[in-house]
């Protein structure tokens, strides 16, 4: 939580012992497509020359992620991509335009999850697949009993349940370049259907329902149809929604600065926008209080120009220093608003507008600038979220999609804070938009040494992608002297201290 007022000289005050809730580790997923360079070339690259990179299984050793999504689950039959892999088929894929030789499939993206230690999150085909189909996968992965479809796993020589707990319903249903497109109605109907079906199969599984961009109305008519209660009276059983997640997806970028940085805060209120969604459906359908209040998934997010990254060429983006603080902004969003954001996932996890890019001649990666911020966020932005009283003056120029409208201000600074719990250290972490000036900000609640962690460059147009690192995570400690600190023009700043 940070509240925000205007002011001439920049203040931020930070309080340890103002403990909101917990901040789930989810919201620093990644997401994973059939797409460009992202799976082939990207985390399986078994013909890589270079031995070193590739483990056994032909993984690449140098990156990683968390779920399977995308428009390309929209034409993707699950069982062309198990068994003997000189067996399985090619097929057109329809949403790229490429050919899917399925030579990377359910079992393989489980073992590699298992390599990397991320939990799988799978999106069923709500394009041409059938609920039939749905219900098989989801028996492949997590059944236990004597079935087809839990024994074909076992022949395949996956002798124990994948456990997969996370299963989306479809991708983008109200998109145009979706496959089976559908209405806001009748995907919520269709939606509705296969849940019930699925939870009847396997009630321990999270069911992630289709969003749209989350101030939509896509959004409120499928949260009001689908998070209602099931009803088993007989049994003497709670009401309990269907409906575990709602996601939603943005990609925002502006080839000019501050319509860029700022960019990111339209999710701010779109997360805002569909919480109250959610809770409107969730009172209106009396579910108890005692189950759970249907949380967002952020499953797709990142700075995306698609004009320089096109996606049918693999939307390979060239990410500038400030896109690199564009992330930063994103990441604060999803601090400041994890008690509504149960998981966010940053699109793509490599090669694919991604912060990690895997050379093409196979030598290596190239950590992008958006790489910085990221990894700092999953290494230091964890614990509670804590709250904050920012003070400083706003930038008052053009925004994206025009959000400033419903009475949202842009201040240059942008901040979240957490309380690690496990290490007792409090992490502020600020990103200064401004491209000119640097802020001498006065601190409150926090004096004496504190260890910084800052990503900068000499101009916000600077990419790591021309053969230098020319953004990256600059490490040193330093003092609060008389309760100040200067945060540097167009960089983030993480400072972490001693609670
Ligand atoms: O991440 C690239 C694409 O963006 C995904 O396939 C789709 O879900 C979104 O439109």
């Amino acid at each position: 939580m940070t509240t925000y007022t205007h002011a001439s000289s920049p203040s931020i005050d930070v309080f340890p012992n103002h403990r909101l809730n917990p901040i789930n580790r989810n919201i620093y997923a990644g997401f994973t497509e059939h797409m460009g360079r992202c799976i082939y070339g990207g985390i399986y690259d078994p013909e890589n020359p270079n031995n070193e990179l590739v483990d056994e299984n032909g993984f690449r050793k140098d990156s990683s992620a968390i779920q399977a999504s995308g428009n390309f689950c929209a034409t993707y039959h699950w069982e062309d991509g198990v068994g003997p892999r000189d067996k399985r088929p090619a097929f057109p894929e329809l949403a790229w335009g490429t050919v899917e030789t399925n030579q990377f499939g359910t079992d393989e993206f489980m073992k590699w999850c298992k390599i990397v230690g991320a939990e799988p999150y799978l999106c069923l085909n709500f394009g041409t697949g059938t609920l039939d189909e749905a219900l098989h996968w989801l028996d492949y992965c997590n059944g236990t009993k004597n079935t087809k479809y839990a024994n074909l796993r076992r022949a395949n020589g996956h002798p124990e349940p994948y456990n997969v707990k996370y299963w989306a319903l479809g991708n983008e249903m109200w998109g145009d370049w979706q496959i089976e497109q559908l209405t806001a109605a009748a995907y919520a109907e269709k939606a509705h259907q296969w849940a019930k079906a699925l939870k009847l199969l396997d009630p321990s599984i999270q069911l992630i329902l289709c969003g749209a961009e989350g101030a939509n109305s896509w959004d409120y008519t499928v949260l009001k149809h689908c998070i209602r209660a099931t009803k088993k009276d007989d049994l003497g059983e709670e009401r309990k929604p269907l409906i575990d997640m709602h996601s939603i997806h943005l990609y925002t970028a502006s080839y000019d600065h501050y319509e860029n940085v700022t960019a990111p805060l339209a999710a701010e209120r779109n997360i805002e926008v569909a919480s109250a969604f959610i809770d409107t459906a969730y009172y209106e359908a009396q579910i108890p209080a005692s189950q759970p209040r249907p949380l967002i998934c952020f499953d797709e997010w990142n700075v995306w120009m698609p004009a320089r990254a096109v996606g049918s060429s693999g939307a390979e983006e060239d990410y500038t220093l400030s896109d690199a603080l564009a992330v930063g902004v994103w990441l604060n969003i999803f601090v400041r608003k994890s008690a509504d954001v149960a998981m966010a996932n940053i699109a793509q996890s490599v090669n694919v507008l991604s912060p990690l890019m895997t050379k093409k001649d196979g030598s290596g990666i190239v950590k992008q600038t958006t790489w910085g911020p990221y990894e700092l966020f999953c290494k230091y932005m964890k614990g509670h979220l804590i709250a904050v009283q920012l003070a400083c003056d706003d930038y008052k120029g053009k925004t994206f999609k025009d959000y400033t409208r419903v009475t949202r201000k842009t201040p240059y600074l942008d901040v979240s804070a957490t309380y690690d719990d496990t290490e007792g250290m409090v992490n502020l972490c600020v990103v200064n938009m401004h491209k000119e000036d640097d802020y001498d900000t006065k601190l409150g609640g926090v004096s004496g040494k504190v260890q910084v962690f800052e990503v900068n460059g000499e101009a916000i147009d600077v990419t790591n992608m021309k053969g230098e690192q020319k953004v990256d995570i600059q490490e040193k400690e330093a003092e609060v002297k008389e309760g100040r600190y200067v945060f540097p023009k167009h960089s983030v700043t993480l400072l972490r201290w001693k609670a």
